[in-house]
């Protein structure tokens, strides 16, 4: 019988880059995604695919999914702000007897809340092997800790039951595979910003945080090998002892500045701006950047927090590499698609 996979977020950056991998690598896997509303051309680029029309507000549907499904991967949207309640369809697929393969992100592992680490290097960089424990302890202001804690602790409770991976993405670049969204986030909201900050790239303090990133496509092709890892019923799936497997996804990191600098370079080549030289800005510039209803510190964390991770897990059992072309080559791709060129 084909695997039965179940994906939500197939219209987003991740999720439709995620189904579109899927796919691709296995046409013969039974796969069937939630969506809010279906992108016109997708039941003619994916006609075996099967859709249910829902949210994370129809517990009824994602409890049948969860109770059909082989593996169920999530690739919507967490909740980034601390103190505010997780969404619900952890708690509605946790009960049944599936792999969960949940997404997060290394905004869990940012330092944007201590004004003294940003916009300088923290020597601090987490690994997915050896910092399990310290993940599974991080203080529940983490951003995306209120819904990591719930898999922690259901793996821990009934990890025989149900086995729990967590893919925790750096920062992503690169044009998205999916009929939804295709563009990532930083790239897009730092381009807006530039304007505000005198039509110039900026950095804070001395512009050093460094943050891990990963290429779409290489993000993409690690999901297909652990869907494969939960297919295979793969006991490295699930992590060791009470743990979930916990998967970062970084290929690179680089600091701010260098990435201020070559944004910087692309807009003066496409006549953006005049000058691509970075230019220091204090916090109460960036604190007006990037709002979010949510999360009114988004600018912190995006440009001015540190986030370092290495993806040993996914390097140790799959052999994990970059294949996709290094931010700082592909960005143009990226800058392009945010000024609609
Ligand atoms: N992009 C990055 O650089 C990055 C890096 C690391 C981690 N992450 C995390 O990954 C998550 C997804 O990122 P993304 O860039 O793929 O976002 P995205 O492009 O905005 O996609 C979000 C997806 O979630 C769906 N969704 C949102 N609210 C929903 C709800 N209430 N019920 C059902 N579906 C819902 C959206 O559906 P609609 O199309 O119907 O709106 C869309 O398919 C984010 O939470 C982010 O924290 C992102």
């Amino acid at each position: 019988m084909a695997p039965k996979i179940f994906l939500t977020g197939a219209t987003g950056y991740i999720g439709g880059s995620v189904l579109h991998a899927l796919v691709t690598a296995h046409p013969e896997y039974d796969i069937t995604v939630m969506l809010r509303k279906t992108p016109e051309a997708f039941t003619s680029t994916y006609p075996n695919v099967n859709i249910v029309q829902g949210d994370y507000d129809s517990a009824e549907i994602l409890a049948e999914q969860a109770r059909r499904a082989d593996v169920v991967t999530t690739a919507t949207q967490t909740t980034p702000p601390p103190h505010r309640p997780p969404h619900r369809p952890h708690l509605n697929l946790l009960p049944n007897p599936t792999h969960l393969l949940h997404l997060s992100g290394t905004g869990i592992l940012s330092d944007w809340s201590s004004p003294s680490r940003l916009g300088v290097l923290n020597p601090k960089i987490y690994s997915d092997l050896t910092d399990l424990q310290t993940m599974a302890s991080l203080p529940d202001d983490a951003l995306h800790r209120n819904t990591e804690k719930i898999l922690f602790h259901a793996a821990a409770e009934h990890g025989e039951k149900v086995k729990i991976a967590i893919m925790c993405p750096p920062d992503i670049y690169g044009r998205g595979l999916g009929l939804g969204n295709t563009q990532s986030v930083f790239v897009r909201l730092y381009i807006d910003d530039v304007q505000k900050a005198g039509n110039r790239p900026f950095y804070y303090n001395e512009g050093t945080n460094t943050r891990s990133w990963v290429h779409i496509e290489d993000l993409a092709r690690l999901y297909v090998r652990v869907v494969e890892a939960a297919v295979g019923k793969d006991k490295g799936f699930a992590g060791p002892g009470e743990y979930p497997g916990y998967y970062f996804a970084a290929t690179q990191e680089h600091n701010h500045i260098d990435v201020s600098r070559a944004i910087g370079n692309i807009l003066k080549k496409e006549g953006v701006i005049e000058d691509p030289e970075p230019v220091r800005v204090g916090l109460e510039v960036i604190d007006q950047m990037a709002k979010h209803p949510l999360f009114p510190m988004l600018a912190r964390y995006l440009y001015a927090s540190n986030s370092r991770s290495r993806a040993e897990r996914a390097e140790k059992m799959f052999g994990y590499k970059a294949a996709a072309p290094g931010l700082l080559e592909g960005l143009e791709t990226d800058v392009l698609a945010a000024l609609g060129r």
